[in-house]
């Protein structure tokens, strides 16, 4: 049996900047039997090469209730009845009754809207005398939950409330409070849903309450549930870490950000630069070995978990030539900041307009825009799942009405 990789031994050092163990991780080899700092026992993917494999092998599987691996007081919630948390047919199954609702054509039609609510955020950040602003609270968080409530239909939640249960499921500070959330959340969303069923509306889950494909198949009660939980926390959680992300390599790299502002053609690209750099998702969610698999050479054991590290995947020197350089003009495509194979991110249109909308008004509307912290003391949020910091302090002197 190969040594356990202690991650929880890199101490704080791993949150603040994991980039340099997973180097070290990555020349070692591409997969690692290792421990999480929370103690979890797990198998880490950190080569582009294995990422890619382990992401697209359907013995790596995702339905934890049906492998009885579920434990815990909430391995019935609703919550879980969804795409992620499913294997095929049943993920195919959820994944084509939501794609026929969540089309390029409905992102599309919120370009306008975006770039309103893109507007009215920075007219209000903008007008603190001081100058100053933590960019996560005043935009990055915002923008995006503004959008993916307006989009599945979130009439006038409660948007705190909501905010900490969302954080404290993908970035949980202890078990009990995870599982409060779970909860809480579950029944928020059976509460909206009863509603929307009373009063047809013509949001996504209006439309999905009432979709069918051809052969007439509906979504359940929970499936319902579990569609609207995944839609809306992966619809923000991820948008706010690429904003606060994106924007600090911008600031810490002034010769980029200069590039950027000289040639606004540059942008997309930028964009595409900042998920491969670092980007919010750190790993994808877990997966588990239905059976033995071979990966890079390592063999992962029968009903083991695996985490499969994006970051590390988008930073493998094999596949992006000086990756620990943040560059906007580089062919950054072949991240795996998305994902890949079936679960690949169903939003991912979406999170690219509301970065490329948000990034472009930001600039434009503060030309000498700088960070307000020390770049090394950030407080970053915790847990593997999301990669991004808790604030993001900015100042600005001059202003673009
Ligand atoms: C920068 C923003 C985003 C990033 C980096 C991101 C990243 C990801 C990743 C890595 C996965 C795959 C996870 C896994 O395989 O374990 C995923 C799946 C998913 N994402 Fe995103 N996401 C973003 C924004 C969004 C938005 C805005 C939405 C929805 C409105 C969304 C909806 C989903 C859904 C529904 C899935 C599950 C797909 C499936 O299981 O087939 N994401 N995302």
């Amino acid at each position: 049996m190969s040594e356990i990789v202690d991650l929880g031994a890199y101490g704080p050092d791993f949150v603040a900047d994991p980039y340099p163990y997973y180097e070290k991780l990555r020349a070692q080899g591409p997969v690692h039997h290792a421990r999480t700092p929370e103690g979890a026992e797990t198998w880490l993917v950190v080569g582009h090469e294995a990422v890619r494999a382990a992401l697209s092998d359907p013995r790596l599987g995702k339905d934890w209730r049906a492998a009885g691996l579920l434990d815990g007081d909430n391995g019935d919630s609703p919550l879980f009845t969804n795409m992620l948390d499913t294997d095929p047919p049943h993920h195919t199954r959820l994944r084509k009754l939501v794609a026929k609702e969540f089309t390029s054509r409905r992102v599309e039609a919120l370009r306008p809207r975006v770039q309103q609510i893109t507007g009215e955020l920075l007219d209000a950040m903008l007008a603190a005398p001081d100058g100053r602003a933590d960019l996560v609270e005043a935009f990055a968080f915002p923008l995006p939950m503004t959008v993916i409530c307006e989009l599945i239909g979130v009439p006038s939640m409660d948007r705190d409330e909501f905010r900490a249960w969302s954080n404290e499921i993908v970035s949980p500070t202890s078990q009990e409070a995870a599982q409060e959330a779970i909860q809480a959340m579950a029944e928020y969303l059976v509460r909206l849903l009863d509603d929307k069923r009373a009063t047809p509306s013509d949001d996504l889950l209006g439309a999905l309450i009432r979709t069918s494909d051809e052969d007439g198949d509906q979504l359940s009660r929970d499936e319902l549930v579990g569609m609207a939980f995944l839609l809306l926390v992966a619809g923000h959680e991820t948008t706010v870490s690429l904003l606060a992300n994106g924007v600090r390599a911008l600031l810490q790299h002034p010769a980029q950000l200069a590039a950027l502002r000289a040639g606004p053609s540059l942008l997309d690209n930028a964009v595409e630069e900042m998920l491969r750099y670092d980007g919010p998702v750190e790993t994808a969610t877990w997966r588990f070995a239905s059976e033995p698999v071979e990966i890079g050479g390592t063999v992962i054991p029968a009903r083991a978990t695996v985490l499969v590290v994006l970051a590390s995947a988008s930073r493998d020197p094999e596949r992006f030539i000086a990756a620990d350089d943040f560059d906007i003009t580089r062919e950054a495509r072949g991240h795996v900041a998305f994902g890949h194979g079936i679960h690949f991110c169903l939003g991912a249109p979406l999170a690219r307009m509301e970065a490329r909308i948000a990034i472009r008004a930001l600039l434009d509307r503060c030309p000498d825009l700088a960070m307000d912290a020390d770049p090394d003391a950030l407080a970053w949020r915790s847990g593997m799942l999301i990669r991004g910091p808790e604030r993001l302090p900015i100042r600005w002197t001059g202003r673009v009405e």
